[in-house]
């Protein structure tokens, strides 16, 4: 995948931003899986949104105290016949000069000999420490040299910045290209777990399902699934992050499928369902389902302009505890059980994230003691749940649980994404009625 222009207008606001700082954003290294097998790699999304550039150890340079012509400079692994035909293609630096509009580009170990000359001039520089091991040596050196010169040279980046607010306020609001690729993600997503309930029947195991929803992922041209799959039955819901989806689908069991795919350019999608894998919600099922997809309902209405995702999450919360209450598995007054968190052994996490090219994505919830109003262009899931049974205590003051709520998680999770004044829900083909889901 070549440059386009979405990549350069994100550059030129990057590089207007930083005023006269020097920007160094790595790429994501390969990663090892065991003994010498790599994992599949996986783009630094920093990195991506401003480069589109898919290979790894890369370095990007970005300079806005250069003339233009020499703003944005690649370091990037050479062309390497013996290492290509090991691991595969590499643009190299003229590939790069001829297909992603850097100004500049260089072989990666010319790196050292050349930062001390990119850096000269600049007011600061723009680089987050503590993520990447293998170059903060290299920065730091450079910085402290030209610090070291400074009484001579009569300048040198005097303060070290991280770029992350900068870059990840920009990410957080999303323009119309990526309103689409995010639109695709979440189709494809909900799509995928259409065909899974469909196929889904008792007596088959988890891993049958898994396969069915990410074989659909593949099929539809993108990377895969955007993080592990959970497909948990019956119990194995109330784990959060399950992944082992190994266990055996009884008749009677919920599946929760917690799955999204990754779009060749990274967005992702997010999504949940929880169905009755025979067809038909038992009572108590039923009763908590209803709850959720309420809590649901109405923590989606919150989402517009000018609202935050705190109070989405607050809202999703108050219908929560109001109906576990009213079926007896809270006892109190909803708002002092909110308070003292007397509900958090039946809901454990927040109900929501940003989205995009990170599945749990950049940017701020608040701002010092204020929550970030919403805007157009943000995008976040809303996935209130309730997972019920003993591996937390009960609080203090609250009820022990009947057997026959044991064993039962349910959490329902769409994408959504803020409109100029209201909300869309980009997953909301994937089907989350009772009726729907009753057969
Ligand atoms: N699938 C991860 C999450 O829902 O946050
Ligand atoms: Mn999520
Ligand atoms: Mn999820």
């Amino acid at each position: 995948m070549a440059d386009s222009s979405a990549f350069r207008r994100r550059r030129d606001i990057f590089l207007s931003r930083l005023g006269a700082y020097a920007a160094i954003i790595p790429a994501a290294e390969l990663v090892t899986h065991h003994a010498d097998c790599e994992y599949p790699f996986r783009q630094n999304s920093d990195f991506w949104y401003l480069t589109g550039f898919d290979e790894p150890s890369a370095v990007a340079l970005f300079l806005p105290h250069k003339p233009k012509g020499e703003q944005y400079v690649l370091f990037v692994l050479p062309k390497e016949s013996a290492a290509e035909v090991w691991t595969g293609f590499r643009w190299g630096t003229k590939g790069v000069l001829d297909n992603f509009n850097v100004d500049i580009s260089h072989p990666l170990d010319a790196l050292p000999k050349l930062l001390p000359h990119y850096l000269e001039g600049a007011e600061g520089i723009a680089f987050r420490v503590g993520k990447h091991p293998h170059l903060e040596p290299l920065v730091l050196k450079t910085w402290s040299e030209h610090l070291q010169k400074l009484p001579r040279s009569g300048n040198a980046p005097l303060s070290l910045i991280a770029p992350c607010p900068i870059l990840h306020d920009l990410r957080l609001r999303k323009d119309d290209f990526e309103i689409d690729r995010m639109r695709i993600a979440s189709k494809i997503s909900a799509e995928g777990h259409q065909i899974v309930r469909e196929f889904a029947r008792p007596g088959m195991n988890e891993k049958d399902l898994q396969a069915q929803i990410e074989k659909y992922f593949l099929e539809k041209g993108t990377r895969g699934p955007a993080y592990g799959s959970i497909i948990a039955a019956g119990d194995n819901a109330c784990v959060l992050h399950y992944t082992a989806n190994n266990a055996l689908i009884r008749d009677g069991d919920l599946v929760l499928i917690d799955a999204g795919c990754s779009l060749e350019d990274y967005y992702n999608g997010d999504i949940t369902r929880t169905f009755p894998v025979n067809g038909k919600f038992s009572g108590e099922q039923k009763v908590l389902y209803e709850i959720i997809l309420r809590a649901q309902e109405a923590a989606i209405r919150c989402v517009h302009p000018g609202d935050n995702a705190e109070n989405v999450h607050l809202t999703a919360l108050k219908f929560l505890v109001e109906g576990l209450v009213d079926i007896g598995l809270l006892i109190g007054e909803v708002d002092s059980i909110i308070e003292q968190g007397a509900y958090s052994h039946l809901y454990m996490h927040r109900t929501g994230h940003w989205l995009g090219l990170d599945v749990h994505d950049v940017g701020a919830y608040r701002l010092g003691d204020f929550h970030l109003k919403l805007e157009p262009g943000m995008v976040l899931t809303v996935e209130p749940g309730i997972y019920i049974s003993d591996r937390l205590p009960v609080p203090k003051g609250q009820p022990e649980i009947d057997e026959r709520w044991k064993g039962i998680g349910i959490r329902i999770e769409d994408d959504v994404l803020v409109t100029k004044n209201s909300s869309e829900v980009l997953s909301d083909i994937a089907s989350k009625s009772l009726i729907d889901l009753e057969n």
